[in-house]
């Protein structure tokens, strides 16, 4: 393996997969029958409130029983052993990545437990339901909290740190995504474009497989165990 300092991963809904958590669009991927573009807007979300809150609230709800698994650990252990620069972008709003221990992470599409104040701007952590129109800790008014999620049309979060790291990285490697989401689906570009090596890891080629220099097809819970080990020994 050519020598590399720093690292960027980006994962998406795969590396939950086999922790029992559904993907988007996987043949489980249809959430009583809605696209998840029909329930992931700001659009979706004026039109009917209650039918997102509820689709949140029932995945907020499926996280309790989510335990993270081999793929989340391996990446914990690369972050706490790799001796270089290293971020983990991940496209999940669960928090498997950081109950797995991992640190130096962020979320660029929200998290399921946090929520956000229409109302008064706050965000704050939360661990109950949003649908049964809960009063804001902060501003007291009601029925303005809504899921700290970025809907389609809304900007990712961090993507200037993110757009930092992609230009400093020698090595990218995407986990469990289909690319179908921009801008996560053009960070290969980007990370090649400034010279990254570049490396997916999924259950079938994503869309822009073939943006990348190797593709490494399988479980993330197999393949990225594997991977890591490689790269620590590389190191
Ligand atoms: P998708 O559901 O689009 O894609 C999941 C990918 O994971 C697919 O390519 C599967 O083949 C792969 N996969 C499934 N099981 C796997 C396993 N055990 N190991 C490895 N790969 C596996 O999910 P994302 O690409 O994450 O956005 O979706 C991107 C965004 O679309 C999400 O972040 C979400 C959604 O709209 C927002 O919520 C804003």
């Amino acid at each position: 393996m050519p020598e590399i300092t720093n690292i960027v991963i980006l994962t998406g809904a795969g590396i939950s997969a086999e922790s029992g958590l559904a993907t988007f669009r996987g043949p489980d991927g249809l959430w009583e029958g809605h696209r998840v573009e029909d329930v992931a807007t700001p659009e979706a979300f004026a039109r009917d409130p209650s039918l997102v809150q509820a689709f949140y609230d029932a995945r907020r709800a499926r996280l309790k029983s989510a335990e993270p698994n081999a793929a989340h650990r391996a990446l914990a252990r690369l972050d706490a052993e790799w001796p270089g620069e290293l971020l983990i972008v991940t496209q999940n709003v669960d928090d498997l990545h950081e109950r797995a221990g991992a640190r130096r992470m962020l979320h660029m599409h929200g998290e399921l437990k946090s929520a956000w104040c229409l109302g008064c701007d706050a965000r704050m952590r939360w661990e109950g339901d949003l649908g049964d129109h809960p009063a804001c800790p902060e501003c007291g008014a009601a029925g303005r909290l809504r899921p700290d999620i970025v809907w389609f049309g809304e900007m990712p979060y961090e993507m200037e740190r993110i757009d930092g790291a992609l230009m400093q990285s020698d090595l990218f490697v995407s986990i469990g995504t289909s690319g179908a989401v921009y801008p996560a689906a053009g960070f290969v570009q980007t990370a090649r474009h400034y010279g990254a090596r570049t490396l997916e890891m999924n259950l079938d080629p994503s869309l822009g497989s073939y943006h990348f220099h190797e593709s490494r097809i399988g479980r993330a819970g197999e393949l990225v165990p594997m991977w890591v080990e490689e790269v620590l020994g590389s190191s």
